[in-house]
Parts: structure tokens; sequence; C-alpha cells
């Protein structure tokens, strides 16, 4: 069976097809594609929404078309159409769900709503190394921070989340303030790899109290605050190249004290649910630190960490194809009244037994 997935959650239209292997083509992902909105947000320092929508109705056609071609496919070929239906911005989700909908309603093939942060958890299914159920899932994007435990598809149980910002959105609040551009996350965690370590110490919010889970606002004002002592405020002037090393031994604390929380709280859920298996997804997880530090972790817990490749980490189709397979299979089908749903908690969704 072969699935096309449509993202256009936020600011990027995701287009796939997935083919699960069980007719003549091998499974995985056939074709993808990808448009960044980044380009268009850059000047405002964020997603404007509306922006957003009008963007994902000008690209999502012309990518499905190219993802077709791409695939040497047409759509008589697909066995259904999945589509991010939430959680995320309202807008941009009516047009993923719109045109889903429609081509599936047009082509007489069942639709399926996908939840975008199943769609993130999934997404190490996609790589050789596939971890087995049951797991903890971290998942870390610009708009949630989660703990999870999954036992199976469907099967969720929130062990813990953030309080206020995600861990995402501190890095790119934090990149700001050292003068980078939206997104800064990655542009961030570049500019740390120059930093000095242990030159600056900021707080691991929220790990001397039992929980699992996270507060990152005040870790983002207290480098904001640091921004402006040690860079702003500060007599003499620092010289461009002070300035720029004192950026980056910043941005490596703020770096640092994030991987730092994220580990102790994984290590915290895995000791708590009796597991060693963890998986790290959504954007934050193509982060090279936490990477590294939640592979120490995992190992000294006598496990190991699974992540799928840094383009399937941040928004894309593919996962929406693939989780919408599974979803096919269990038998969602749409109707067409089916709408979008910007808050839809991840562990409300039913259980998928294949
Ligand atoms: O999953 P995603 O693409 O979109 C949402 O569903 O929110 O995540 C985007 C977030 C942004 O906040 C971005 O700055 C962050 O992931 N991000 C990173 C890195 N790559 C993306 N943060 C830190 N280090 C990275 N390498
Ligand atoms: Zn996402």
């Amino acid at each position: 069976m072969r699935i096309l997935g449509i993202e256009t959650s936020c600011d990027e239209t995701g287009i796939a097809i997935y083919d699960d292997g069980q007719g003549d083509s091998p499974e995985g992902i056939l074709a993808h594609r990808l448009y960044s909105q980044i380009a268009v947000h850059a000047d405002y320092g964020g997603v404007v929404p509306e922006l957003a929508s009008r963007d994902h109705v000008r690209k999502t056609i012309p990518l499905i078309k190219q993802v077709l071609a791409d695939a040497n496919l047409t759509p008589q070929d697909l066995d259904g159409v999945a589509y991010t239906a939430g959680p995320g911005l309202v807008g941009a989700l009516l047009v993923g769900c719109s045109i889903g909908r429609s081509l599936a309603y047009g082509w007489d093939l069942p639709a399926v709503p996908v939840h975008h942060m199943e769609g993130h958890l999934l997404a190490p299914m996609l790589e050789d190394d596939v971890p087995e159920f049951p797991f903890v899932a971290l998942l870390v994007s610009g708009g949630h921070t989660m703990l999870v435990r999954v036992d199976a598809i469907g099967e969720y149980k929130l062990l813990g989340e953030s309080v206020d910002d995600a861990a995402g959105e501190a890095f790119d609040k934090t990149a700001k303030l050292l003068g980078l551009d939206y997104p800064g996350g990655p542009a961030l965690s570049k500019m740390a790899e120059s930093g000095e370590a242990g030159r600056f110490k900021l707080p691991r919010p929220m790990t001397d109290r039992p929980g699992l889970d996270f507060s990152f606002s005040g870790l983002k004002t207290a480098a904001g605050t640091l921004v402006r002592k040690q860079c702003i405020n500060i007599e003499p002037a620092l010289s461009a190249d002070q300035l720029k090393k004192t950026h980056a031994d910043i941005a490596h604390a703020f770096q640092q004290a994030v991987v730092d929380t994220l580990a102790i709280k994984c290590k915290r859920a895995l000791l708590q649910e009796k597991l060693s298996r963890l998986v790290i997804a959504g954007g934050v997880s193509a982060n090279t630190a936490l990477r590294e530090q939640l592979a120490i972790t995992t190992k000294k817990l006598g496990g190991s960490v699974f992540y799928p490749r840094p383009e399937f980490c941040t928004d894309n189709g593919a996962m929406i194809a693939y989780a919408g397979m599974q979803r096919l299979k269990a038998g969602t089908d749409a109707d067409l009244t089916f709408k979008a749903n910007p808050r839809w908690p991840l562990d409300s969704l039913p259980s998928v037994k294949l």
C-alpha cells in the first residue's frame, strides 16, 4: 500500500509518499520534498500565521505533483491521503486538511488525519535502527516538550511536559538575544561549538525537585540577563572579537543547561518506567550536543537512544505519511466533515492494533 503524506502545521510544507512494502516496491519513503518558509518570516523574527497559511496554499499542490513525478507514480497508484490535522496553527492546518480531504474525495481514497506529534514520535521508525516497544520518547520541538511512555502505536502515557516555553522556543528566543535570525536553534548550536565550556553557568530548571515536567522560560530570561550584563551594559564596550567570544560562551552555557536538563529528566523517566530505550524526536532532536549527551545517559543505564535522520527531526511529510499508513491500516478514514484540531492531546489517540 502507498500513502501520500501532507504536512502544513507550521512553517514548512512537507510532502512524501510512503510504501509499506507489501506490494512490488520495497518498504520506505518513495519520494519526499520540503519547502521551508523561513525566508517568508525572516523579517518578522518569527512565524506570521496568516503568511504561513497563504504560502501553504501556494506550495502544497505543486509539491504534491513534484513528489508524484519523483516517485514515478500517478494518483491511481495511491491507497490513501494522510494530512496533519493538528496540533499547530489553525489556518496552516486547514490548508493541508482541505487539500488532503479534497484530493482523497476526488481520487476516491480514504483520508487519514494525522496527529503532528505522533508523526514526530514515529519518525525514528523510518530508520534502519528501529526501536522496539515499549520505550520512553522525548519530543522536543518548537511548540512542545514532552516525555511520553510508548507501549505501542497509539498507547501513549504523558509523563511530563513543559509548563511554559518549549525547548525549541527557548532556543529560538535565546538565539534572537544573541543576534541570530529565526529560527535560531540550529544557528545557536553552531555558535556554541566555539564557546568556552564553564565560563558561564545557567540554571537547570526544575531538576532539584521530583517530577518530569519542564520549564524553560526562566532559563531564557537568565540568558537574557547574562547578555545584557556581559555584552550590552559593560564599560569599556567589548571589541567585535570579544563580543563574538562572549556570545559564543553564552550560547554554550545555554545549550549545556538545556541538554543537561533534558538528560536529567530522561534518566528519571527511564528509571521510573523501568525502561532502557529512549527515542528523541522533533526539531531539537537534531541537536548534536543533545544526541551525544543522551547516548551517554542511556548507555550508563544499559540502554540506547534512537532518533530520526536530521531532515526527519524537523517538520516533514515523511513522518506524516508513515504515521498515516499505520492509522490507515488500523481503519482510520475521516468523514467529509473532519476539522483541523489545533489543540489535540496526544494521549487521546486510539490505540493501533495491527
Ligand atoms: O519539529 P519542528 O521542526 O517544528 C515544530 O513542530 O515546532 O521544530 C522546530 C524547532 C525550532 O525551535 C528550531 O530552532 C529547533 O527545532 N531546532 C533546533 C535544532 N534544529 C532545529 N534546536 C537546537 N538545535 C538544533 N540543531
Ligand atoms: Zn513539528
